[in-house]
């Protein structure tokens, strides 16, 4: 017997990311966990209104998604924490500029870079469509084939309806090699 909830807010895990963007010309820092795919080369970054970051994204329309693993995960708690509005968080990591000026961080394994091509803003969050320009991964993070591993990536998940960061399990299964063709 299931319980309902109600409309519980309980779409995890989900991964986590620091985003990384200038704002009045210094590196800002913030963690997130709402992001998401809206196409083959697009995601979505959710940050609520008053975020500090956000003044800097809307003004440059650039940012980078840098992937967390244990390596940096305190930090990446600490960004989240506190505000740039407060604080200034632009020397917290060890970071490079990108060609296009974007902050990255050295110690995320998988960083991606892209453009704000929109915003939609619903209710209290600025909702930024990114287009992606740029995919750095650590090259000891690549497999054989040169394609991301994931388990070597070891993004760091978070959980918020218990507030706990998880890390990601084996895998299971080959995607679409699971179910007999012939009885289809
Ligand atoms: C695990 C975790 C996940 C978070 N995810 C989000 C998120 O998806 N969207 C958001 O707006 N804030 C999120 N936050 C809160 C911001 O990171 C936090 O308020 C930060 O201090 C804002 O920094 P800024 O004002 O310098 O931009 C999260 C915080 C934590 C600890």
């Amino acid at each position: 017997m299931k319980k309902n909830l109600g409309p519980a807010l309980a779409l995890y895990p989900m991964p986590i990311a620091v985003i990384g963007a200038h704002v009045q010309n210094k590196p800002n820092w913030t963690l997130v966990a709402h992001v998401g795919i809206v196409s083959h080369d697009s995601v979505l970054v959710s940050l609520a209104k008053p975020h500090y970051i956000n003044q800097g994204i809307l003004e440059n329309k650039r940012l980078s998604i840098n992937l967390v693993n244990q390596s940096f995960l305190e930090k990446a708690d600490y960004v989240g924490s506190v505000s740039g509005h407060k604080v200034d968080k632009s020397q917290v990591f060890d970071y490079s500029m990108s060609d296009q000026g974007v902050p990255i961080i050295n110690d995320s394994p998988l960083v991606i870079e892209g453009s704000v091509v929109d915003v939609y803003e619903y209710e209290n969050f600025d909702n930024f469509i990114v287009k992606i320009e740029n995919t750095y991964v650590d090259e000891d993070k690549l497999n054989d084939q040169g394609k991301i591993d994931y388990q070597k990536v070891n993004p760091i998940l978070f959980d918020f309806p218990n507030y706990e960061y998880l890390s990601l399990g084996q895998v299971v299964g080959k995607c679409l090699k699971l179910h007999d063709k012939k009885n289809d």
